[in-house]
């Protein structure tokens, strides 16, 4: 399927592997709409996109995703790499269940609201892609909360293929990426974090968010494939390491 004169909607847009997949979409003749929950950000990121529409939302609240969507109106991609940043690290039991919670109110349940609110503006020959993470495949060692989000995403996932047919639902599931979600580190252990993130895959480095940003489009353009989860995680899961 072209995208040419597509609409594409991508929550979580206006950074990292969302940035990257709204500049991919929009070299495919699709028009883009940006949207997270920071003004500043969404204006940056349409200025370095150059021709995205932009919105600041907060894809947890219900109503003002309703208001976003009707304000849109009808378009053909949904995609959503929106989430809060992970803090939940730790073994179980060691985390106040609180923490957990939040983590699923941002990644789970914001995506979960988001397809919500978008259903009755998605042309049906379209499609809907979620962002889960390698985790879910390959859980390590104080990731619980993550792994299980990462794992309800991609059941729910399935579920949306069987109930939003023919409109096509799929999910990437990306390892380790260089994005800005890793700013709150300082420069030097994020270089030693990712060296030996790299030496523990097949691929030997991390992804650049414009490798994941591929899978989204692939996944909007095929018309053959919905309930699945894309893994682009450098061979990750296999490694084992
Ligand atoms: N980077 C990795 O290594 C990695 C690995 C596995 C999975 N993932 C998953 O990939 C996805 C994208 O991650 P990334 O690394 O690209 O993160 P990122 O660079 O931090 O981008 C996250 C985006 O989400 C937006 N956002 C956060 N909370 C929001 C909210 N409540 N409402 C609306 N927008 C919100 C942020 O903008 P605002 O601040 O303006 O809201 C930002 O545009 C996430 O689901 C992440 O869990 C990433």
């Amino acid at each position: 399927m072209s995208l040419q004169n597509h609409r594409a909607v991508i929550v979580g847009g206006t950074s990292g592997i969302g940035l990257a997949t709204a500049k991919l979409f929009l070299s495919q003749g699709t028009q883009v709409i940006v949207a997270s929950r920071s003004q500043e950000r969404v204006d940056a990121a349409v200025k370095e996109i150059g021709t995205a529409q932009g919105y600041a939302l907060d894809f947890q609240n219900e109503s003002q995703m309703q208001q976003f969507f009707e304000t849109i109106g009808d378009f053909d991609h949904l995609v959503v790499t929106a989430a809060g940043d992970a803090t939940s690290h730790g073994l179980f039991g060691t985390l106040g269940i609180d923490v957990a919670r939040a983590e699923f109110d941002s990644k789970f349940w914001g995506q979960y609201a988001t397809v919500k609110a978008a259903l009755p503006f998605i042309r049906e020959s379209g499609s809907i892609t979620l962002t889960s993470g390698a985790f879910a495949a390959r859980p390590v060692k104080g990731a619980s909360t993550v792994v299980a989000l990462n794992s309800a995403l991609e059941g729910l996932v399935r579920a949306l293929a069987m109930d939003l047919a023919p409109i096509r639902v799929n999910a990437v599931s990306p390892g380790v990426v260089d994005t800005p979600v890793f700013s709150g580190m300082d420069a030097e252990s994020r270089v030693v974090m990712f060296q030996k993130a790299a030496q523990t895959l097949l691929l030997q480095h991390v992804a650049k968010p414009e490798e994941i940003a591929e899978a989204y489009v692939y996944l909007a353009k095929n018309t053959y494939t919905t309930g699945s989860v894309l893994q682009v995680e450098g061979g990750a899961i296999l490694s084992g390491i």
